[in-house]
């Protein structure tokens, strides 16, 4: 054990300018607003540009989480990326953000968790730290889960967008920062699972990319009990309990989820931040995002405690506890 700890200094959002509502898209499938609003709570999502890629949504988001934190490229020491939408097979998009930052130092690699992504990063990040890797992280969730869609699917393409949403994350200062930071991860995974969540190409198997195929109900079935799973574990390791909680901020796929995360968990509806109504699921984007405009809002403030958590694709899922 180390007596180091990993703070979040600041957060920033980004979401491509074109908005594309479920009106918009009930004129192209099968689909209605109402339809939409009942199952998901969605009623809007972003769509990136021609030539906007994943990259660019990350980079957007990380000079923000800069800017909020009043420092500059020269302050990182490591980029970590979660996206499931790379802009290339390789190189990793992550060194592609390195590079239109202008970094030349450190290191900078992918995370490939899916949905849960920015968790997995966040708590890659925080043991890079802790373990002396690192000094100060960048840590990006970025998508352009619309490149991955079948647009003739409703039942996958009402329910994701583009986006991105970046932490960053540095040493605390002993003096200062004494009961700030990361207090406990769980992360997960359960591979039987794959084929739930899944996109029907890549260059091993079919030498193409593919679109997103997934089993909705089967999904749902068992998003909540994997959701409770982690709080609980992080909550048994850092010695609190749900009542001790500020924020609950999850993942954004789906608000009936997150509504049968919450109730079970038996957090109140005004202590959960619901983003998912203005971005649909950005997938490694969607916590970021959360947490950047429930930060940005003033919900959040320094000394709060904080439960990130996630599912997705594989399945993996987990779950972070922060003292903001
Ligand atoms: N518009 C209108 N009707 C639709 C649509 C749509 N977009 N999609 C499906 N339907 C129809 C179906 O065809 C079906 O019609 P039928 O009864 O005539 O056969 C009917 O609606 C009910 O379909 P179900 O699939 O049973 O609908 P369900 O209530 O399960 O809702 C949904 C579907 C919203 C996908 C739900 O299963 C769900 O939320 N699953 C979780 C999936 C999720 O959030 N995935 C995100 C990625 S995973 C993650 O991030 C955690």
């Amino acid at each position: 054990m180390t007596d180091k700890r990993t703070i979040v200094r600041s957060v920033g959002g980004y979401l491509p300018a074109r908005i594309m509502t479920n009106e918009e898209l009930a004129k192209t499938v099968d689909t209605s607003d109402e339809w939409i609003v009942q199952r998901t709570g969605i009623r809007e999502r972003h769509i990136a540009a021609e030539g906007e890629n994943t990259s660019d949504l990350a980079t957007a988001a990380g000079r923000k989480a800069m800017e909020n934190a009043g420092l500059t490229i020269a302050d990182i020491d490591l980029i970590i990326v979660a996206t499931t939408t790379p802009d290339m097979t390789f190189p990793a998009t992550a060194t592609l953000v390195q590079h239109k930052l202008g970094m030349h130092h450190g290191m900078a690699f992918d995370i490939q968790a899916v949905c849960s992504g920015f968790v997995y990063a966040m708590t890659t990040a925080d043991s890079f730290i802790k373990t002396g890797l690192a000094r100060r992280a960048l840590v990006i969730g970025a998508e352009t889960f619309s490149r991955l869609l079948d647009w003739t699917d409703r039942g996958t393409c009402v329910l994701f967008g583009d986006g991105a949403g970046a932490a960053i994350v540095e040493l605390a200062d002993k003096d200062t920062d004494a009961k700030r930071g990361i207090l406990a991860s769980a992360l997960r995974s359960d591979g039987q699972h794959w084929n739930k969540l899944y996109v029907d190409g890549g260059p091993s198997s079919t030498m193409s990319v593919g679109h997103v195929r997934m089993e909705g109900k089967e999904v749902f079935k068992h998003a909540v009990g994997m959701i409770t799973d982690v709080v609980y574990s992080v909550l048994e390791t850092s010695g609190y309990t749900v009542a001790d909680l500020d924020w609950f901020v999850p993942h954004q796929a789906n608000k009936r989820i997150i509504d049968g995360a919450g109730v079970k968990l038996g957090i109140p509806p005004e202590k959960v931040v619901i983003t998912v109504d203005r971005h649909a699921n950005t997938s490694a984007a969607s916590v970021p995002l959360a947490l950047a405009t429930a930060v940005a809002d003033g919900r959040i403030k320094r000394g709060d405690l904080v439960m990130l958590e996630a599912m997705g694709g594989g399945f993996t899922w987990g779950a972070t506890l922060i003292r903001w």
